[in-house]
């Protein structure tokens, strides 16, 4: 890691952090909310704050677009992005210009706490605009931009990458975002392929490969494979990493962030209805947030995934819906109904039996699966090619890599099914 010992900035020489001083800074968080477009919006922020995370990322901002138009950042910044209610925040862009990189991150580098450039985006339009994992082969650009962020900001810069197939060059890789001046490195541990029907399981073996090669002084976060609280001490303690950050899991379940209260079910899987009202009243008390107000629908078609199929007349309203319905449109739409069928199936007379979280067995991947009623938030295992996602993660590992996981990191043990403590 390159010593960050000062930055020239607006021509007065500012003393920087140095990753680990920033990450003493913020308070050594270990529960991260993934940078997500259009998802991880400032109510969704301060939503997951509530339910454990420690850290959190804006969706990626493109940086040419930011630092070139009012209008983009209008939509995509408020002035309580980054205020006191929202920190500590990382503020991450996608770049492939250092010069509007360093323009788009003056304008919020007094509202964050670090400035992260993604260098994992796999899809079609990044491709296009020739940005984050399109850089991966690029590395004397990717060097320059966040040097430049390096010498020229007043926060520190991050990264966040993907691997590559070959570890040897996935750790090189990551020495070069180092050398270049990054202060945090999260690692994604996926390919720049593994994205929708081939998205697969993240490979932490490259993870703590490449944290037991990299420099011990690395802030060092892992990325990929949370479905549950369990998972993210377990992920910390096999790759050694100083934080994990969650992106699928978190959106789908808030609660997957609350490692201190795993025996809490009203903490760990809240209520749909709950997670509703409660995201729908900071919307509304963060109406200056164009962003979490276009986001809105989207996270309500996820934490409601398991209930929509139940009740199909909420998931019909949910889809009429858009950003310029009125808070009054939204309550009693959507967000009444769904308190109201949730209160009936309270007031069934065996709802304590029925309210029960189960946990399967221990999996070769090192978890196991819970079954958690639909009323209540939880994981989504996404079919592919018609097979269900227990049944994917079990294909997707190889004998080889299930002995390898045995041998490495695992603890296997046959738990059987077990009920979980009730709240
Ligand atoms: C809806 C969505 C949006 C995402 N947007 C971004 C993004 O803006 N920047 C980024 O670096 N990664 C983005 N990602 C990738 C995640 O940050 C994360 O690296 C990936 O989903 C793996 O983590 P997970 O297994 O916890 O989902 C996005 C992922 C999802 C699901």
């Amino acid at each position: 890691m390159t010593e960050p010992v000062s930055s020239n900035t607006n021509n007065a020489l500012v003393q920087k952090l140095t990753g680990p001083q920033l990450f003493d800074k913020i308070g050594r968080p270990t529960r991260i909310v993934a940078p997500m477009v259009d998802q991880s919006d400032l109510a969704w922020r301060i939503l997951s704050r509530r339910y454990g995370a420690t850290l959190a990322y804006t969706p990626m901002l493109h940086a040419k677009l930011f630092a070139t138009s009012k209008k983009y950042r209008e939509d995509n910044w408020c002035s309580l992005d980054g205020s006191e209610v929202d920190r500590p925040l990382v503020v991450q862009f996608c770049a492939n210009d250092p010069e509007y990189l360093l323009a788009a991150a003056k304008f919020v580098e007094d509202k964050c706490d670090a400035v992260d450039l993604n260098l994992g985006c796999p899809q079609g339009i990044a491709k296009k605009g020739h940005y984050g994992s399109f850089l991966m082969e690029e590395w004397e650009l990717v060097h320059g931009l966040i040097n430049t962020l390096h010498e020229n900001l007043k926060v520190p810069v991050t990264a966040k990458i993907r691997i590559f197939d070959d570890r040897e060059k996935s750790l090189s890789y990551a020495k070069m975002v180092l050398d270049a001046g990054a202060q945090f490195l999260t690692v994604h541990g996926r390919v720049r392929d593994q994205k929708g029907q081939k998205t697969g399981l993240a490979n932490w073996q490259t993870i703590k490969y490449l944290r037991d090669e990299l420099p011990k002084e690395t802030v060092f976060f892992a990325n990929g494979n949370i479905l549950y609280p369990e998972d993210i001490s377990r992920c910390m303690e096999n790759i050694g990493a100083d934080a994990v950050m969650s992106a699928e899991g978190n959106l789908y379940n808030p609660g997957v962030f609350n490692v201190d209260h795993t025996q809490d079910k009203d903490k760990v899987f809240p209520r749909v209805d709950k997670i509703i009202r409660e995201y729908f009243q900071i919307v509304k008390d963060c109406q200056e947030s164009k962003a979490s107000k276009t986001a809105m629908k989207s996270h309500f078609f996820k934490i409601l995934r398991p209930l929509l199929p139940h009740h199909t007349d909420i998931r019909s309203d949910l889809a009429t819906m858009n950003a310029k319905a009125t808070w009054e449109e939204w309550e009693e739409k959507i967000v009444i109904p769904v308190e109201k069928v949730v209160e009936e199936i309270y007031q069934q007379p065996d709802i304590e039996d029925k309210d029960e979280i189960t946990i399967g067995e221990m999996q070769a991947w090192g978890g196991s699966y819970r079954t958690v009623p639909y009323w209540r938030c939880q994981p989504y295992f996404r079919p592919v090619n018609g097979i269900t996602g227990d049944k994917r993660v079990m294909q997707g590992l190889t004998d080889a890599d299930m002995n390898k996981k045995r041998k490495a990191d695992v603890p296997l043990e046959s738990s059987g099914k077990t009920k979980e403590a009730k709240a």
